[in-house]
């Protein structure tokens, strides 16, 4: 069992970070969260309004740069492990506005190790580095895509070498380098997964799989990036939040950890079975708040769009180091997570729907009115 006494999960009110709170909360009573997020357009309380009572969690509105903010949540918590979640995500939006992704997911980041690196550190060792007190962790979550992207043949290892292709994969990877070099220069015991495409509930519906999702409800064009052959490697999130925690619990600091759940699909086939099962599934039950007519929903849905600039061809993940030294698998199925998830969507219109407004049409209409 982890020890962690109080952990700093920033980005706790996105989608991976807020299903990852609510899984410490549930599996790690013993540990109190303090969940920092900015609350940009992507973080959302909605997530989290079921825990938000809970006498083991805290929630600070604020900025993972900010240097004297995350100083002060070091002294006041005592913090003794941070989960960093907290990033620009979405890949088209990095090729529109690069450099917020550059100052949040790198400088972000660094700045963190600094306030780590200074409230945990206990002294100095003979030859000059720093010592640090027991049992603390820095978790930096990072993507498998710093990788770059694969032809029809191999798997990502952990020791393929980085060759990011997009503004957000080049930040994501700069805050591995960032974090190696703390460990490798500072002794900082830090710990690094790179994860496959996650799924599941409470994904912002900018992502291929919610995007779709709400659009064959509004019997909206599917847009589909060039001839959607691309390749994901879907691993649902509660998956990837156990694989984080199995990490935080046995991985040796200095390591990185793949984590991917054996997944493999091609972008069109997942657009074909979400269409397929959002029927079935009102064919067969009524949801509130969705008067969508089944039989309105067809393949002609589906349109071919300009593809995405330096479009990744292919992702998937060699999990064998996790699986092999750590003993941790995956629990879902595509096939049952999948349809998990359409049903989660189903079930809830109003997160849904409150997501999308604010500026979530205005951003729809920029980002795929000339494709
Ligand atoms: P998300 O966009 O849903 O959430 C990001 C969260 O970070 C939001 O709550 C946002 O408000 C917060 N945030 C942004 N800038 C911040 C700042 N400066 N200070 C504090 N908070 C800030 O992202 P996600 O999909 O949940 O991804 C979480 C992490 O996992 C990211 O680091 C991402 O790179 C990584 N990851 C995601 C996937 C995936 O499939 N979604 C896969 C592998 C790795
Ligand atoms: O691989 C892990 C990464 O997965 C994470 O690091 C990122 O944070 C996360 O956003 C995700 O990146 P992708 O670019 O793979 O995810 P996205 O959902 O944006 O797109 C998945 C695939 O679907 C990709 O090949 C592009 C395609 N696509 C996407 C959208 C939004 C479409 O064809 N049409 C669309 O409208």
């Amino acid at each position: 069992m982890s020890d962690y006494k109080n952990m700093l999960v920033t980005g706790g009110a996105g989608f991976i970070g807020s299903n990852f709170v609510k899984y410490m909360l549930e599996n790690h009573p013993e540990t109190r969260i303090i969940n920092l997020d900015l609350l940009t357009y992507a973080g959302n309380l909605e997530n989290l309004s079921d825990i938000e009572d809970n006498d083991n969690y805290v929630f600070v509105k604020g900025d993972i740069k900010d240097a004297e903010l995350v100083n002060k949540l070091f002294e006041d918590y005592d913090i003794d492990s941070v989960v960093n979640f907290a990033a620009e995500s979405h890949v088209d939006r990095s090729i529109e506005e690069p450099e917020i992704f550059l100052t949040t997911n790198v400088l972000g980041t660094q700045n963190l190790l600094e306030a780590a690196k200074k409230h945990w550190q206990t002294g100095t060792d003979e030859e000059g580095y720093p010592t640090y007190k027991d049992n603390v962790r820095f978790h930096q979550v990072s993507t498998d895509e710093v990788y770059g992207a694969l032809g029809k043949e191999g798997m990502f290892t952990e020791t393929t070498p980085l060759s990011p292709n997009s503004p957000y994969s080049s930040s994501k990877a700069s805050a591995d380098l960032v974090s190696r070099a703390y460990n490798k220069t500072f002794k900082l015991p830090i710990t690094i997964t790179r994860c496959s495409n996650n799924y599941g509930p409470y994904q912002f519906p900018e992502k291929l799989i919610p995007l779709m999702i709400g659009n064959v409800l509004e019997l909206k064009d599917l847009p589909i990036y060039g001839d959607g052959m691309q390749v994901r490697d879907w691993l649902h999130v509660k998956d990837h939040c156990s694989g984080i925690d199995t990490v935080l619990q046995k991985g040796e600091p200095g390591q990185v950890y793949n984590i991917g759940g054996n997944n493999e699909k091609a972008n069109i086939e997942i657009v074909d079975l979400i269409l397929e099962n959002t029927k079935k599934n009102l064919e067969n039950n009524s949801y509130e708040g969705i008067d969508t007519n089944p039989d309105e929903i067809s393949e002609e849905l589906k349109i071919h769009v300009r593809d995405r600039l330096g479009h990744d061809k292919r992702y998937a993940i060699d999990n064998t180091k996790i699986t092999t030294e750590l003993g941790w698998s995956p629990s879902y199925t595509f096939e049952d997570g999948i349809a998990e998830t359409i049903e989660w969507y189903l079930e809830n219109q109003d997160w849904l729907n409150n997501v999308k407004s604010g500026d979530y049409l205005e951003y729809y209409e920029n980002m795929y009115s000339n494709r």
